[in-house]
C-alpha cells in the first residue's frame, strides 16, 4: 500500500483546529451575569481582574487594558520611550512586540535569537546596546522565558513580552514581578483567553500611574472638565474581564493539560527523524503555550511547507510562530538597514506549531501525531 493510500484511509473525519480556546458553561454564565449587572465597560469586573493578577503573579500592580499590545504600547509610552530612542528586541514574535516601538516614535533594533530556544540572545543585545537605547523588550517565545538575568544586568529598563508566558518562572521566579514591567495578552489562544485583552504588571507605583493615566481620558485635578493627559482608549470591559477571571481560576489546570499533550509529541517526536521541538530549560517554568516544531528540511524530506499543506490534507491545523519580523515588508522598507540576523532566518524557515490546546483531547492529539507519522514516511521516503 502506497503511503498515500495509508494516509487517505487513517485520515481524521473532522478538521483538528490548531489552537481552539477552551471556554465552557461559567464563561457562559460570567457574561451573561456582567451584562445584567449593567456593567458593560470598565468596572469592577476588571478591577477584580487586576487584583488577582497582581495577587498571581506577585507584582505590585497589574493594570488591565484593551489588549497584549496596547500592554506593551502604554508600557513603552509610560516609560518615556518616544523619537530618537532605540529599543532593542526579538525578530522572532508577534510583529506587534515591534510594531510598538514603532507606535512610538522608536526604532526598533533587532538582536539574533539562540539557537537552541530561539528566544532573544543577551550576547547580541549587549553587543546592540548604545546611548539611544531607551529599553529591552524579549519575548518569552512559547511560554520558555527569555534568559532575563544577563539582559537586567545589563542596566535598561526590560519591558517583557508575556503573551506567552501567564504562567512561567524563571529560575523560580514568577513572571510578571521581575522587570520594570511585564505585559500579558488575553487574546483567544492564549491560557487566559478573553477574546482580546491585556494586562500590565509593575512594581513601580510612577509607571503604574502613568500607564493607568494613559490607558483612558480621564478627567484630572479633580476638576469637572479638564484633562491632565492626553490619554489613550486602551481599557479592558467588564464583559470581557468576566471570562478572564473563569479562565484565570483554570490557568493551572489547563497547562497541566498541554503538558501532557506536549509528552505526547515529544515521546513521538524522537521517532522522527529531522523533526525537532524548541529546546526547553528545565531550569525554568514553560508555560507550553504553543508546540513548534523544527523540520529540517534534508532530514525530513520536506519544508516547512511542504509539511504544512501535507497537514492540512490531513485535516491537521498547524501554524507558524513565527516568521522574521525584520524580513516583514513593512520593517523591510522602513528600516533597509537591519543586518542579518542568520540564526532567526533559518528557525523562519523551518517553524511550525502542532495543534496545542486544553480544548482537545488526547485522540486529538494522537490523530496529529497519527498525520505527522504518515507525512513523515511519505515525505522522508521521497
Ligand atoms: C508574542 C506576542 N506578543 C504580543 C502579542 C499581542 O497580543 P494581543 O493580540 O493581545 O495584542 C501576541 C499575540 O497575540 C504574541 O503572540
Amino acid at each position: 500500500m502506497s503511503p498515500q493510500k495509508l494516509s487517505s484511509d487513517k485520515k481524521r473525519a473532522t478538521f483538528l483546529g490548531f489552537q481552539p480556546p477552551a471556554v465552557g458553561e461559567e464563561e457562559v454564565a460570567a457574561v451573561a451575569d456582567a451584562i445584567r449587572s449593567g456593567w458593560l465597560t470598565t468596572g469592577p469586573r476588571a478591577a477584580e481582574l487586576e487584583r488577582r493578577f497582581a495577587e498571581y503573579t506577585g507584582a505590585k500592580h497589574a493594570l488591565a487594558v484593551s489588549s497584549g499590545t496596547a500592554a506593551m504600547h502604554l508600557a513603552l509610552v509610560g516609560l518615556g520611550v518616544g523619537p530618537g530612542d532605540e529599543v532593542i528586541t526579538t525578530p522572532i514574535t508577534w510583529p506587534a512586540t515591534a510594531n510598538v516601538i514603532v507606535h512610538t516614535g522608536a526604532t526598533p533594533v533587532f538582536a539574533d535569537v539562540r539557537d537552541s530556544d530561539l528566544n532573544i540572545d543577551p550576547e547580541r543585545v549587549a553587543e546592540l546596546v548604545t546611548p539611544r537605547t531607551k529599553a529591552i523588550m524579549p519575548v518569552h517565545l512559547y511560554g520558555q522565558p527569555a534568559d532575563l538575568d544577563p539582559i537586567r544586568a545589563l542596566g535598561l529598563p526590560v519591558v517583557e513580552d508575556a503573551a506567552h508566558a501567564a504562567e512561567s518562572e524563571y529560575r523560580g521566579r514568577k513572571i510578571g514581578a521581575i522587570s520594570e514591567a511585564t505585559c500579558f495578552s488575553l487574546y483567544a489562544t492564549k491560557s487566559i483567553a478573553a477574546g482580546e485583552g491585556g494586562i500590565v504588571t509593575t512594581n513601580d507605583d510612577g509607571l503604574a500611574e502613568a500607564i493607568r493615566a494613559l490607558t483612558i481620558m480621564r478627567r484630572g485635578h479633580g476638576s469637572l472638565y479638564d484633562i491632565a493627559v492626553p490619554g489613550y482608549k486602551a481599557n479592558l470591559s467588564d464583559v470581557l474581564a468576566a471570562i478572564a477571571l473563569c479562565q484565570l481560576d483554570k490557568v493551572e489546570r489547563h497547562r497541566v493539560l498541554r503538558l501532557r499533550q506536549v509528552e505526547l509529541y515529544d515521546a513521538a517526536l524522537a521517532e522522527l527523524d529531522g523533526l525537532e521541538p524548541v529546546a526547553r530549560d528545565p531550569r525554568d517554568l514553560h508555560a507550553h503555550h504553543l508546540y513548534p516544531v523544527r523540520v529540517d528540511r534534508n532530514r525530513a524530506g520536506g519544508t516547512r511547507d511542504e509539511y504544512r499543506s501535507a497537514l492540512a490534507d490531513e485535516n491537521i491545523g498547524t501554524s507558524v510562530h513565527f516568521l522574521p519580523v525584520h524580513r516583514l515588508t513593512a520593517y523591510r522598507e522602513r528600516f533597509p538597514e537591519q543586518s542579518p540576523l542568520p540564526v532567526a532566518e533559518r528557525a523562519g524557515d523551518e517553524l511550525l506549531s502542532l495543534p496545542l490546546s486544553p480544548a482537545h483531547s488526547e485522540q486529538d492529539i494522537e490523530d496529529a501525531i497519527e498525520a505527522l507519522r504518515r507525512v513523515h514516511a511519505s515525505l522522508a521516503t521521497g
